[in-house]
């Protein structure tokens, strides 16, 4: 293949910034992880970037209800963004914010082309104004009466009750949600953009209906469907009359947090208008940073910008959006990609302030694999904007049977007999042998690539597992455990190994736009470069060696689903010990733990430094029955040599890679085997008979090398 790589700008909706990831937000990043990666392993050029939507009413109302400047409400959001990010493997070429200051200058240098362009309506509209807060009240901080049911306490625009929709003055008994007063009607002048201009309707509907540079269309079939219906006028079933598309109000006035309209003092940009144009002001920080030109990357014709988003904004995708470039002069989207919505176990809808049922911090705090999520949820993806079901027991079934037993299976049942007995080399006799589960292996290639591309992640782990199964059933019919008992068969065994290791090989490929560390970790293991995905056809090279293998993951402990899902806090769970009847208080004297040590000082403590450390490497340590040596990185720009009494509870290879804390300031110790630069901490009981368990500490996810333990 050498078409020139393809140019995409990929971006992600700005999630609101008040409040915390919810899962629907991960599955949208998950998403457009997997296609940019597949992307990127084509060797297309790609820059993916989000930002926090920082605008907006509600937003500011969250603000000063924890007293808190809007700007540092929203900075406290962002802080917490990247421990979900990081810990599903998401990775965002940049992160940025809708109140940066490129995003105040494009938008208001949008607003002024548009303008210029004739684009631009004032209006005066009359609204409901808190007479105590001083402000006009966006429609969901109105409630009254129901004016068809009388139901109380509804919003502002529609009934919970009967489901009618209204105008806020339609209200009966209308009031503040904010303050309880009763809202005066008062006039202000509100900017619009003419959407229902002859030159939108035109424009739009071109766009909507139109294909892109690549002959496909802008939008999936589904999509633009519904898009027409809004800007058709047209009579409906009910009797009533669709009006097409109507002027959209783009302005707010103060308190208002957002961005100022140039030449109308105390007016804001309602936040709809700025957040799109965050896409932009984010890639433009990351090229400014890059030293690279945005104007002349965001306008070649050979760029492909791409939005994912959820079908709950498609309207300010499909119809604001290309308006607001296309006659502010600029390039318009080349796609717009709508996902559904994730349900969780069996439809229990979430709601977007809510998002209850699954929390995805809480997921990776349990100690859950960040992959099972991603190949589960990858598994359910498709090209369609139909909403998908998370649900425990096909969780447990995809990841146990197919990741694990059908992929993961694959590699340690043959790469043990490598190391063991060829000294890690492959052999590539195979290769003149008939290999034809390997070309036929290989031949799946541009199918799953096909559907890597349309998004359609389900059909091509399917077809990824097919080929697991017709490997495994060559595992079965070679039974390479039973050649190893018999050394005459060395060849023959070596050579089923390498050839499942070769196939492993693109297996490992095919899995790691959805798994990447996995992918990561194999790549270690046989000794290889990051896997491309034109790595198909390079087979490993004859007696090149892999490093020892070492497990790649674990089964899905449905112990750990229920704690998932369970309504309490994790932590109460863990707190039982055997409690003192008459007190009502736990007392050591009364448990069979370990006497306490002396009180001491917080300073006391402080003078102990403990931090995180990586092992990144393991080994046993000839002539001690005990220890194991360590090689630790604590982000010193060094590794440390520690020798620790674990031999009996941990195997070399089930530590390298992971995470865990040591005594960073002990003094050096020479010992018999060499220097001893520190400790690591581990748990154990009192009474080793009775439990004989070493249990070094594992810090939960996020935590980096080099941070301080506290
Ligand atoms: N701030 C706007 C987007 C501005 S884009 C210029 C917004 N934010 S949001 O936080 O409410 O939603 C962000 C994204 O998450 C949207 O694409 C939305 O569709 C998606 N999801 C919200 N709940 C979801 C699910 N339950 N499932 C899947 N995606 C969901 O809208
Ligand atoms: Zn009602």
């Amino acid at each position: 293949m050498t078409t020139t790589p393809r140019k995409l700008f990929v971006t992600t909706a700005l999630p609101y910034a008040n409040g915390a990831f919810h899962i629907g937000h991960i599955m949208e990043y998950i998403q457009a992880d997997i296609w940019v990666r597949f992307q990127r392993m084509q060797g297309n050029d790609v820059n993916f970037v989000g930002a926090d939507d920082a605008h907006g009413a509600p937003i500011m109302i969250a603000a000063e209800k924890a007293g808190l400047s809007p700007q540092q409400f929203v900075a406290n959001i962002a802080a917490g963004r990247k421990q979900y990010l990081d810990g599903f493997h998401i990775v965002f070429d940049n992160w940025h914010s809708t109140d940066a200051p490129e995003n105040h200058e494009m938008a208001q240098q949008i607003y002024l082309d548009l303008k210029k362009a004739g684009l631009i309506k004032a209006r005066t509209i009359e609204q409901f104004f808190d007479p105590e807060k001083n402000m006009f009240l966006p429609d969901r901080y109105i409630k009254g009466q129901c004016p068809k049911c009388g139901a109380q306490d509804q919003y502002g625009d529609n009934c919970e009750v009967c489901s009618a929709v209204y105008a806020p003055t339609d209200l009966v008994n209308p009031y503040s949600a904010l303050t309880g007063a009763t809202p005066v009607l008062k006039n202000s002048e509100h900017l619009f953009f003419a959407l229902s201009d002859p030159r939108s309707v035109t424009f739009l509907e071109e766009w909507i209906g139109g294909n892109d540079v690549d002959g496909k269309p802008h939008l999936q079939p589904e999509v633009a469907n519904k898009v027409k219906e809004w800007f058709s006028v047209r009579d409906n079933p009910d009797g009533t009359k669709s009006e097409g598309l109507s002027d959209w109000d783009i302005s707010r006035d103060a308190p208002y947090f957002g961005i100022e309209i140039p030449d109308m003092p105390g007016k804001y940009f309602y936040v709809w208008l700025d957040a799109p144009v965050g896409y932009l002001a984010s890639l433009k920080n990351l090229l400014d940073k890059r030293g690279e030109n945005f104007d002349a990357y965001i306008a070649d014709d050979k760029l492909e910008q791409i939005h994912f988003i959820g079908k709950d904004i498609v309207n300010f995708h499909t119809l604001f959006w290309p308006a607001m470039l296309h006659f502010s002069g600029r390039k318009t989207p080349n796609k717009v990609f709508v996902h559904g919505f994730l349900t969780v176990n069996n439809g229990e809808k979430m709601s977007k302030s809510r998002g209850t049922g699954l929390d995805p911090l809480k997921y990776l705090k349990l100690g859950m694999n960040p992959e099972w999520l991603r190949y589960y949820l990858a598994n359910k993806l498709n090209a369609r904007n139909e909403d998908i079901d998370f649900n425990r027991e096909d969780f447990l079934a995809r990841v146990n049977s197919d990741l694990i037993g059908k992929y993961v299976n694959i590699a340690s049942r043959a790469a043990g007999f490598i190391t063991k007995r060829f000294d890690g080399r492959v052999t590539t006799a195979w290769a003149t042998d008939s290999d034809s589960f390997l070309s036929g292996l290989r031949a799946v290639a541009p199918e799953i690539q096909s559907f890597y591309d349309q998004r359609e992640y389900g059909k091509a782990l399917r077809a990824i597992m097919e080929q697991a199964d017709i490997i495994n059933a060559y595992v079965d019919a070679n039974k390479p455990w039973e050649l190893a008992k018999d050394a005459a068969n060395d060849a023959r065994l070596q050579e089923v190994c390498s050839r499942l290791l070769e196939a492993f090989r693109i297996l490992t490929i095919y899995l790691k736009p959805v798994l990447p560390h996995v992918a990561q970790q194999v790549e270690a293991q046989l000794n290889i470069a990051p896997l491309q995905w034109a790595d198909v056809t390079r087979p490993l090279p004859d007696q090149h060696q892999v490093n020892a293998y070492a497990h790649l993951m674990q089964r899905v402990d449905p112990k750990m689903l229920e704690s998932l899902f369970e309504m309490v806090p994790t932590v109460d769970a863990t707190v039982s010990a055997p409690t003192n009847p008459s007190s009502g208080e736990t007392s050591v004297e009364d448990s069979n733990i370990e006497a306490l040590a002396p009180e001491i000082k917080i300073d006391d403590f402080a003078r102990i430094d403990l931090r995180i450390a990586k092992i990144v490497n393991c080994e046993h340590v000839e002539g001690s029955d005990k220890l194991l040596r360590l090689t630790l990185d604590v982000g010193e720009g060094r590794t440390r040599n520690v020798f620790s009494g674990i031999k009996s509870a941990y195997k070399p290879e089930d530590l390298i890679g992971k995470l865990t804390v040591m005594v960073a300031n002990l003094a050096p110790r020479k010992m018999k085997f060499g220097m001893s630069e520190g400790m690591v901490l581990a748990a154990s009981a009192a009474d080793e008979k009775a439990n004989p368990g070493i249990y070094i500490l594992n810090p939960w996810p996020g935590a980096e090398p080099g941070m301080r333990v506290r």
